[in-house]
């Protein structure tokens, strides 16, 4: 027995190697930092077929160890090569910034103390930087005392936890024991997000009841479209829940007229959510004030560090202007999650006061960026994101081939090559193959979008790499290539 015990204790490594801890992570640091200083000169996408990458790390479940600098040889030869480089400066696809460094060692930091944001007693001071941050976002939005949130894995799951609590609310607090009893309708517009489609499906209200709003001509939902879903919907019976606007919508930017849905709203007595996941980093910006004009009237907002922040991923928000609303919808602890020490209640719980129980600390990236750079700076990222998107937007509405959405108050634009001699019919798979060659050209990435059933390139600058010259250099190239694809 006594030896069965000496020998166990031998496959566990006294210290766990931390001399090859010590030294890879130094190593590991100079890979990033030239791979990050020399982000311009590779492709931004790289140029391998999907069955290639699978190949390359298709190997059984390794039995045996391998030493740590053979594992990061093979990420040198592997991985990275085979990044996309959301990085590069001509990076204007999905929202997913660069990352600040600060905020890259952040979650270095974080996996390396591991403390648990669930209970209290598994990190004192992480749940400290984790209450401050989120009141930090919430003084952004213009909450006062009294608001409170959640991080969360992204504006998904921000999305499903505002929901969740205005259904809650809407139901005195009865669906979270009952579940579900009587027919409730959620409205948003048709730039919503399709994170609001998979919200009321989680929630038990179900898709059919997602009343779609038309937008006017600037994306932003219709008010008198709105009033009368409502309508219609008391008349038969039905309970609004819920109204959903965007604070940014994902294709244009769009904000909706925040203030007179909170008007609405309070008439009816409905919850109002803004999703600003994208729109969020509006709030830093000092060039463009006030875009999110109403943003603090709303019940709860969602906002992304890991968007328009510049946090790494992951880290979404859902702010709330009234704290308590978390514990109400959420509270519950069990008897192995219990806080005995605890005698006055002044230990924080996140697992008591939101969906999640294991929790990353998730705020250290984005309390590390506030502090290394100040909102000023961040905010300045932002408004040059803002130039650029409204260079693009100029530079295509001087062009006669090309037609814009809408004037950018963010930094996503849509524009649509549409020369006179290509039938409509044609566009769409256009755009399509336009978008694959930008892929090619390794030099930007730019994605594809529909609005109002037309076909348009969706760029978007959020990226602090990014230069006006990257936006001159792209419109080039893109007038170049639709000319080409339609020969
Ligand atoms: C407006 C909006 N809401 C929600 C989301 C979902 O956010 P995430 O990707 O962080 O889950 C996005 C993503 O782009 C978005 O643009």
């Amino acid at each position: 027995m006594t030896q069965d015990l000496e020998a166990l204790n031998k496959t566990v490594p006294p210290d766990m190697d931390l001399q090859e801890f010590r030294a890879n992570g130094h190593r590991l640091v100079d890979l990033l930092a030239d791979h990050l200083e020399t982000i311009g000169t590779r492709p931004l996408f790289p140029e391998v077929k999907p069955e290639a990458v699978y190949d390359d790390f298709a190997e059984p479940l390794p039995g045996q160890p391998t030493p740590l600098a053979e594992v990061i040889d093979t990420l040198e030869a592997k991985l990275l090569p085979h990044v996309t480089q959301v990085n590069h400066p001509g990076y204007f696809g999905y929202i997913t910034p660069t990352p600040t460094p600060a905020g890259i060692l952040a979650d270095f930091v974080a996996s390396a103390l591991n403390q648990n944001l669930g209970l209290y007693s598994l990190g004192p001071a992480a749940v400290a930087i984790e209450r401050r941050t989120i009141r930090w976002l919430a003084d952004l939005v213009g909450y006062g005392a009294g608001a409170g949130g959640n991080l969360t894995s992204g504006g998904m799951m921000a999305n499903l936890i505002a929901l969740k609590l205005a259904r809650d609310w809407a139901s005195d607090d009865r669906t979270q024991g009952e579940g579900v009893r009587e027919p409730m309708a959620v409205y948003t517009s048709e730039e919503r997000h399709v994170s609001i489609d998979k919200a009321v499906d989680v929630v038990g209200i179900g898709r059919e009841n997602l009343r779609i709003i038309p937008t006017d001509e600037r994306f932003t939902v219709r008010l008198e479209a709105l009033e009368e879903a409502i309508a219609a919907d008391r008349a038969r019976g039905i309970l609004p829940v819920c109204i959903v606007g965007m604070g940014g919508s994902t294709n244009t930017g769009s904000v909706d007229p925040l203030r007179r849905l909170r008007e609405i709203a309070d008439r009816e007595g409905i919850w109002l959510h803004v999703d600003a996941a994208y729109g969020g980093g509006m709030l830093l910006s000092r060039a463009n004030p006030g875009v999110l004009d109403g943003v603090e009237l709303a019940d709860s907002v969602t906002l992304d560090p890991h968007k328009w922040f510049f946090a790494p991923l992951d880290a979404g928000a859902v702010l709330l202007k009234n704290e308590k609303r978390l514990t109400r919808s959420f509270g519950m602890r069990p008897a192995y999650l219990t806080e005995p020490q605890d005698g006055r209640g002044e230990r924080y719980d996140y697992f008591v006061h939101g969906l999640e129980q294991s929790r990353r600390f998730r705020s250290l990236k984005v309390w590390m960026a506030f502090k290394r750079y100040g909102t000023d700076r961040i905010g300045e990222w932002v408004d040059a994101n803002v130039a650029q998107a409204k260079r693009l937007y100029e530079l295509a509405e001087a062009h006669p081939d090309f037609v814009t959405a809408r004037e950018p108050d963010l930094s996503a634009v849509c524009l649509r090559y549409s020369p006179a001699t290509v039938p409509d019919e044609e566009l769409s798979s256009l755009h399509a193959r336009v978008a694959r060659r930008v892929e090619e050209s390794g030099r930007f990435w730019i994605s594809t979008t529909e609005l109002k059933g037309d076909a348009y390139f969706r760029v978007n600058p959020v990226n602090f790499r990014t230069r006006i010259e990257d936006i001159d250099e792209l419109f080039r190239f893109l007038v170049r290539v639709c000319a080409e694809a339609i020969r």
